[in-house]
This record gives C-alpha cells, sequence and structure tokens, in this order.
C-alpha cells in the first residue's frame, strides 16, 4: 500500500490532478498495487481558507506520505500578496522541508507529435529524449551574503553562488543512477572557464564519474549547452547542471518538445517522500475551461511509480498508454494538428486510463 498526497492547488492543477488520479486508479486494478490517497490544501486555494500557502496540515500530511503528486499554484489573484504569503511559496517550501536537491526532468518529444515542435526538422533527426538534473536547493538562489549597498551615488547589489563538494556529489550520483537506466551517457554543464564553482563542480563529478565505469562523461560548457540543445538535441541523453543553469535550460528544452502541456518532473532527495509535479504552471488563461492537457501531470504520475515505488512495469503501462493515445490521434487543444478533433481534460484522462 502507497500513500500518496494529492496535492491539486489552483487553477488547472486540480483539473489535471484528477486525470491522474483517474490513471492511478486503473494502474491500481490491473497490477493489483493498493494506493491511499489524501487530498491536502496547498497554493491560492490554501490561502483562502488558512490564511497561508501551505498549511501546517499540509506539511504534516506530505511528511507522513509516501510520495507528493502535486498539481500547480498561482494565478493573478493573488500576485499582490506580499512574498511570503504568495501560493508559489508553498512549493519552494515543500522542497525545503523534503530536502529535495535534484529536480529531475525528461523531455521527450514523441514521434507523433513531431510536427508541433518549433525544431520539428532537428528533432526528427535526432530523435529528442533527454534527461535534465537540475542542482534545486543551492547556488546563486541560495547562497549568502546577498543584498543591497548604498555606496554614495551608487547601489551595488550582489548574490553568492556557493557549492559544497557534498552538494556535488549527491547531485551528481543521481544523474550518473538515472543515465545507467538509460543510454549511459551523463553531460555535465558548467562554465568552469570563468567559475570556481564551476571548477569545483568539474573536479567532484569527475570523482564521482569514477564509481560509475560503465557511463561516459563529457563536459560542457552552458553557453554551448543552449546552443547544443537547438542544434541538436539527440545527442543529448542525460544534462547534469547546477541550480541557475538547470533553470534555464530546462525551460529552453520543454519548448523543443511541443507543449508545457506534456512535461513531467520529479524532485527527489536523499530520502523520500519525494515530490512530482507537471512542469507548467496554473494556466490561469484556460482554467475552468476543462480544456487543459492531463499528460504532464499523467507523466509526472508514472515518475512517482518509477522513483519512489520502482512499480517499473506499471509506470511503462502509463508511458505506453500516453504514446498509443497520441498514435492514435487523440489529441488536446494545445497538441492539435490541423481539423483534427480536439478532447477536453477528462476524455483524454479516459482515454489514456482505457489503453
Ligand atoms: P503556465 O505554465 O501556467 O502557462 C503558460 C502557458 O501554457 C499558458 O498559455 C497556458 O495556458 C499554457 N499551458 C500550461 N499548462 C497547460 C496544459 N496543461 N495544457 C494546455 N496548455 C497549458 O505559466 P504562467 O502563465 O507563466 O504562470 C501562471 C501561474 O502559474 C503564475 O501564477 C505562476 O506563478 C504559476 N506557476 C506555478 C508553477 C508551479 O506550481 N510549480 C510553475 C510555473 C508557474
Ligand atoms: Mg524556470
Amino acid at each position: 500500500m502507497y500513500n500518496i498526497a494529492l496535492l491539486p492547488g489552483d487553477g488547472i492543477g486540480p483539473e489535471v490532478i484528477k486525470e491522474a488520479k483517474k490513471v492511478l486508479y486503473a494502474i491500481q486494478e490491473r497490477f493489483g498495487i493498493k494506493f491511499n490517497f489524501k487530498e491536502g490544501s496547498v497554493g491560492g486555494a490554501a490561502y483562502e481558507v488558512f490564511g497561508a500557502p501551505l498549511p501546517d496540515d499540509t506539511l504534516n500530511l506530505v511528511k507522513d506520505s509516501d510520495a507528493v503528486l502535486f498539481g500547480a499554484v498561482g494565478g493573478p489573484k493573488w500576485d499582490h500578496l506580499k512574498r511570503e504569503l504568495r501560493p508559489e511559496q508553498a512549493i519552494l517550501k515543500l522542497r525545503k522541508e523534503l530536502n529535495l536537491f535534484a529536480n529531475l526532468r525528461p523531455a521527450v518529444c514523441y514521434r507523433f507529435l513531431a510536427d508541433s515542435s518549433p525544431l520539428k526538422n532537428n528533432i526528427i533527426s535526432g530523435n529528442l529524449d533527454l534527461l535534465i538534473v537540475r542542482e534545486l536547493t543551492g547556488g546563486l538562489y541560495f547562497g549568502t551574503p546577498r543584498g543591497r549597498e548604498n555606496t554614495g551615488q551608487t547601489v551595488r547589489a550582489f548574490d553568492t553562488m556557493v557549492y559544497t563538494s557534498e552538494e556535488i556529489k549527491r547531485v551528481a550520483r543521481v544523474a550518473f543512477e538515472a543515465a545507467r537506466k538509460r543510454r549511459k551517457k551523463v553531460t555535465s554543464v558548467d562554465k568552469a572557464n570563468v567559475l570556481e564553482t564551476s571548477k569545483l563542480w568539474r573536479e567532484v563529478v569527475d570523482e564521482v564519474s569514477k564509481e560509475y565505469p560503465d557511463v561516459e562523461l563529457s563536459h560542457m560548457y552552458v553557453d554551448n549547452c543552449a546552443m547544443q540543445l537547438v542544434l541538436n538535441p539527440g545527442q543529448f541523453d542525460v544534462i547534469l547542471t547546477e541550480n541557475t543553469f538547470g533553470d534555464i535550460l530546462s525551460d529552453e528544452a520543454s519548448v523543443l518538445t511541443g507543449s508545457i502541456g506534456m512535461l513531467p518532473s520529479a524532485s527527489i532527495g536523499e530520502k523520500g517522500p519525494f515530490l512530482y509535479e507537471p512542469c507548467h504552471g496554473s494556466a490561469p488563461d484556460i482554467a475552468g475551461k476543462g480544456i487543459a492537457n492531463p499528460i504532464a501531470c499523467i507523466l509526472s504520475a508514472a515518475m512517482m511509480l518509477e522513483y519512489s515505488f520502482d512499480e517499473k512495469e506499471a509506470a511503462m503501462c502509463i508511458k505506453d498508454a500516453v504514446e498509443k493515445s497520441l498514435e492514435l490521434g487523440y489529441r488536446t487543444y494545445d497538441i492539435k494538428e490541423g481539423e483534427g478533433k480536439v478532447l477536453a481534460t477528462s476524455e483524454m484522462g479516459d482515454v489514456i486510463k482505457k489503453i
């Protein structure tokens, strides 16, 4: 029995979580696995009721669970709030509380969707299927000191980029382990020609790679990687990188696949519960219309089965069902081609569930 905390959140969050739950119920029947779902309030929805984006009850529920499936949070209604009350704080706080230091984002371009990618020619020839492993709790976004100083006429602002060898080691291991289950290639991305943190990054990754003689390691500068992702994304298997570079590169990679509505993610650490969520946000522009693409959330559930529960067969079953649905021509509006029929969120969930 697996205890799953469901945190639907705001906007299309609840709409896509509903479909993922539907698919998990089908998996439960087919594979004889038992899921115990508990729902928690998070984001703007939680602020409205409890005055906080991540109430204690939700955090306790999460800590008692085996894995967390998260929808999305945020919306214009809460944009005026001060920083610590904003819905988006919930996700940052969750990552910190659960010590989730690695963010895994697969970018796959499904054969049947290649036409909707802006780079279709590259992708068809390059067969895009890569995984970005981004360090999530260190580097520039968390380093101190940070702040401002007034020095006479000018204002000085500063951030600090810090990494310890331990922080690098543990996320590197995640990347090498993941590569082992894939095409056994890690590209570590840094700026070692300029940054001291990157020099240490390279040294530590080289050291860790000795534990994985079956995995091929190469290093690439981040500016070159940004270019190579567009020129020839098929060359990559696993990309390992630090927080800031990973933030930018993973958004870049997401565009290659056609729609953000297709992209799942996992945030993992040394021990669970880990957190799974679609890469997209709450999409206020389409919320409530029942047209959101539920695939990103459904594939996030598949990642949960794989990484948290080691239910590989069940995870593969979901991935196959998604691919098959696309092959059969089922589309939501964000991935539609020409005059093809467009399904509602719940119809897409039904199709995937039945396959
Ligand atoms: P967004 O990802 O919500 O939307 C970007 C565009 O993609 C919109 O046009 C939207 O309609 C479309 N889109 C997103 N998901 C889709 C899906 N499943 N199916 C079809 N179309 C989809 O990003 P945006 O607009 O920058 O942010 C909206 C709100 O979400 C903001 O409040 C932001 O802070 C929040 N956000 C929350 C995240 C999270 O909960 N982890 C992540 C990113 C943004
Ligand atoms: Mg980003």
